[in-house]
C-alpha cells in the first residue's frame, strides 16, 4: 500500500474508534494527543513488544518439546474435585499451554484441525458443547502484567521464585521484563526441569541469575524462605486436596514477612475452596499495582485472574 493509502486507512481506523466517543472522552483524547503524552505512551509500547518478541520467541522453541495436549507422558495431570475448576473432567477438558499458544494461535490450531474447541454429547450429532480451555502456564499476557505493571519497576536485590516453573513461563517472564537478580523456579517433574534447563542454554541466559531446582516445594524451605517475591500459580490439578493443604501450611510457616505473592487466584478463594482459609485470616494484605503509569497498557479484564499480596 502507498503511503498515502496507509495514512488515510489509518485515519478512518482512528475515526471508527473516536466515533464510539461523548464530547468529553473526545476532549481527553485530544489533550491526550496534543499535550504529545501519546509519543511517550507510544514508545512504551513499543518496548513492550519488543519485550513481547522475545517471550514470543522462548514459547516457539518450547513447542518442539511440548505436545499440544500441554501433557508429558512423564505426568499425571488430575481434574480436581474442590474449587472453580472442579467441573473440568477428561472428556469436557482441553488442555493448551497459555504461554505457547495466544488465542490467534489457538484459533490456528482449531482451523488445522490440531485442536477442537466442542465435544459431542451425543455421536454424529449436532448436540456439541464447548470445551473447557484450561492452561497450566500462565500466558504472555499474564507476564507482562506482572511485571510491567502489578510488581514494583525495580527488582534490585530481589530474590524471585516459581512455585512449580513447569515450563519456565515466569523464569524467562521475570529474566526478559525485570532486573530481578536471582530467579529461580522449583518444579517436581524431571523432564520439565530438562526443557528448562535446555530453554536456558539455548538463549545464553545467565545461569548467575536463572536456576531451576528439582525438587518438591515442600523440601526447598530454605528458598521459600529466602524469596522476596513468589508466584504461585494454581496447583490443583496437580496435587491432592490433603497435599494441597500442606503446601499452604508450609507457606505460612516459611514466607518471610513484606515478601510479595503474585497468584493465578484470589488467594481466599484457594483458602476456601479448601476449608481452611479462616487459619489464614490476616496473613496477607492484598495490594494495589505498583506501576500505575502503564495501567494503559492492559486489559484488566484478561488479566483478572492475577493477585498481588504481601505477607504481613
Ligand atoms: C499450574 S503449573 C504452573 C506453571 C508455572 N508456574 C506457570 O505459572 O507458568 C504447576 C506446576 O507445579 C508442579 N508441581 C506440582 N506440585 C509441586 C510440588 N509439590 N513441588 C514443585 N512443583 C510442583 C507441576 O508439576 C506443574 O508443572
Amino acid at each position: 500500500m502507498s503511503e498515502d493509502g496507509v495514512i488515510n486507512t489509518t485515519k478512518l481506523r482512528i475515526l471508527e474508534l473516536l466515533s464510539d466517543l461523548d464530547e468529553s472522552e473526545l476532549n481527553s483524547i485530544e489533550d491526550w494527543i496534543v499535550s504529545y503524552t501519546f509519543r511517550k505512551d507510544l514508545k512504551l509500547k513499543r518496548i513492550l513488544q519488543n519485550d513481547e518478541q522475545k517471550l514470543i520467541k522462548i514459547g516457539d522453541s518450547l513447542k518442539k518439546y511440548i505436545p499440544v495436549g500441554a501433557e508429558l507422558l512423564t505426568e499425571n495431570i488430575a481434574p480436581p474435585i474442590v474449587g472453580n475448576q472442579s467441573d473440568c473432567n477428561d472428556i469436557n477438558t482441553c488442555h493448551v499451554d497459555g504461554f505457547l499458544y495466544d488465542e490467534d494461535e489457538v484459533e490456528d490450531l482449531v482451523k488445522c484441525g490440531k485442536l477442537n474447541r466442542h465435544y459431542c454429547l451425543d455421536c454424529n450429532s449436532r448436540n456439541v458443547k464447548d470445551l473447557i480451555f484450561i492452561s497450566h502456564s500462565l500466558s504472555r499476557q499474564n507476564l507482562l502484567y506482572i511485571f510491567k505493571l502489578l510488581l514494583p519497576k525495580d527488582l534490585e536485590g530481589k530474590q524471585l521464585l516459581d512455585v512449580g516453573s513447569r515450563t519456565g513461563a515466569v523464569l524467562y517472564g521475570a529474566y526478559y521484563l525485570s532486573n530481578a537478580p536471582s530467579i529461580t523456579g522449583v518444579e517436581i517433574n524431571k523432564e520439565y526441569c530438562e526443557i528448562q534447563e535446555k530453554i536456558i542454554g539455548q538463549f545464553a541466559m545467565d545461569t548467575n541469575r536463572v536456576k531451576v531446582i528439582h525438587s518438591d516445594i515442600m523440601d526447598r524451605p530454605d528458598v521459600v524462605g529466602h524469596s522476596d517475591i513468589i508466584v504461585i500459580n494454581n496447583l490443583d490439578f496437580f496435587v491432592n486436596i490433603e497435599k494441597h493443604k500442606e503446601v499452604w501450611y508450609f507457606f505460612k510457616k516459611h514466607m518471610k514477612k513484606g515478601s510479595y505473592i503474585v497468584a493465578a487466584r484470589s488467594v481466599a478463594d484457594t483458602l476456601n475452596y479448601l476449608g481452611i482459609f479462616e487459619e489464614f485470616m490476616d496473613w496477607v494484605t492484598a495490594c494495589k499495582p505498583n506501576q500505575i503509569e502503564n495501567e494503559i497498557f492492559f486489559d484488566v479484564e484478561d488479566n483478572s485472574d492475577i493477585f498481588l499480596y504481601t505477607i504481613k
